[in-house]
């Protein structure tokens, strides 16, 4: 049987053949089918890409039926449990499992970049004293690029390399000073001896100790969800990062714009969503009722359902085993019993069950940040840190592409034919 769809047009009885490769069709295939030979041809309508690949990517692959991730081929499973967030920041960004040697110039290139110019401190002192640290985040790692106008040499792969070992170790400085700065504490600078989480730790919570030393489970546990964060294929915020990288923009500001992306609450936000809910049930009695006004459309159930999956988010899974592993440190988060009430009445539920509504990896993460005392408005920066790595690793990918071409998605134009302006006086 030939690989190709045929296509039977019946306004004109044409039949068209079009290949199909690896379970796909190209779009601009369907451009042939036409009824009149000057017409522009057929397109496909897909509001929210909800059936359409951008792009063809080797960097991660997710099964949502299944509820399979993998990093290059690797489980995520083994990942969080046996790697590091910069050794798989590693693999994301250059396809393999590093050697020794290569991991350890990979941390010393990441480690050397994790000072910010100090100019960028005044810059945020700029910011109100009740700003979001995600509108702080978007806009420094936007302003970041002026400091680095190399950057903008998007062509040559040693100096896109150098930019990925900048965002990487300067995210966690951006985040822990837009922390700070809403405290109205002193930056801490980072510690290069210090593990990424560490010293990620070390600058968020730095009082008057002359040296921070974390507690080997919590910056383990945030290690592990870093990994679990580092990249989930073409989401919202990755497709604003490929598609911005598309027009030769620097990926600073490109990171800037894949931030705020994952900024709103149906991206990253929700992780803060979540924690917002969780306090307001308060309650294991409370929650029927919710579960009640979320079936009746009142709200959404934050923390549940994903585009892709379509069962248990594996991410969410491990996440909620970590938990346990934080609260034998920090104590337990007592919300966590609400959460837990929430998963086994939903997941039981005609209406979750039917719709494949599962928890997500933004369902547990906020208990275990609010148990490290990481404050609620930090969450998605907690999610940005790590997905850096994704956004660059995909940016590589995008820009290596011989099939790169700017993204530029077609329209179904609705509005007004042409019609002749009308003079202020006369309207
Ligand atoms: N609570 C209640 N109903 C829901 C939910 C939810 N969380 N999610 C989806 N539904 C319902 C929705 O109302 C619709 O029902 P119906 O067919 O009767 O109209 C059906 O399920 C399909 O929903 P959809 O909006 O078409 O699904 P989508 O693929 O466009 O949206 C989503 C995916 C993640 C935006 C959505 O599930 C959602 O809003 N979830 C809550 C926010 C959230 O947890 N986001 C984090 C996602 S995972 C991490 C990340 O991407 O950053």
């Amino acid at each position: 049987m030939p690989d190709t769809l045929t296509v039977i047009d019946n306004r004109t009885g044409e039949q068209y053949e079009i290949p199909v490769e690896r379970d796909m069709i190209r779009a601009a295939e369907l451009r042939k089918i036409k009824v009149k030979p000057d017409d522009f041809g057929l397109m496909a309508y897909d509001p929210g890409f909800a059936n359409t690949a951008s792009c063809k990517s080797a960097i991660t692959d997710l099964d949502g039926d299944q509820g399979i991730l993998r990093y290059r081929g690797y489980p995520i499973e083994q990942l969080a449990q046996r790697s590091t967030y910069l050794e798989v920041a590693y693999l994301l960004v250059h396809g393999e499992l590093p050697t020794k040697p290569q991991l350890q110039s990979w941390i010393n290139n990441i480690t050397h970049h994790t000072l910010l110019h100090e100019k960028t401190k005044k810059l945020m002192e700029a910011f109100h004293y009740d700003a979001h640290p995600m509108g702080m985040l978007v806009s420094t790692i936007g302003a970041l690029s002026t400091f680095y106008p190399d950057s903008r040499n998007t062509q040559d792969y040693e100096t896109r390399l150098l930019q990925v070992y900048r965002l990487i170790g300067l995210m966690p400085t951006v985040a822990s000073y837009a922390y700070r700065n809403s405290m109205g504490l002193p930056y801490v600078y980072p510690d290069p001896a210090l593990s990424y989480t560490g010293n990620f730790l070390n600058m968020m919570y730095r009082m008057a100790e002359p040296r921070y030393q974390p507690d080997p489970v919590l910056e383990r546990a945030l290690d592990v969800l870093f990994i679990l964060h580092a990249d989930h294929e073409q989401n919202c915020s990755t497709n604003a990062m490929r598609s911005i990288g598309s027009s030769m923009a620097d990926p600073f500001v490109a990171t800037a714009g894949a931030a705020a992306a994952l900024y709103g609450p149906l991206h990253g936000g929700a992780n803060e969503a979540v924690l917002r809910m969780l306090r307001s049930i308060a309650s294991i009695d409370k929650v029927p009722g919710y579960i009640e006004r979320v079936k009746n459309g009142e709200m959404r159930l934050m923390g549940f359902g994903h585009r892709v999956y379509k069962n248990y988010d594996p991410r969410a899974k491990i996440i909620k085993e970590t938990a346990h592993q934080v609260f034998e440190v920090t104590g337990r988060n007592p919300l966590i019993d609400v959460a837990l009430e929430l998963e086994r009445i939903a997941l039981e539920d005609e209406y979750f069950v039917s719709r494949k509504l599962y928890p997500n990896v933004d369902f547990y993460s906020g208990l275990i940040y609010e148990a490290m005392e990481f404050p609620t408005n930090v969450f998605t920066v907690l999610f940005a840190i790590p997905r850096t790595a994704g956004w660059l690793a995909q940016w590589m990918e995008l820009m290596a592409d011989p099939e790169l071409r700017i993204a530029r998605p077609r329209q179904d134009y609705t509005g007004y034919e042409k019609r002749d302006f009308v003079v202020l006086e006369a309207r």
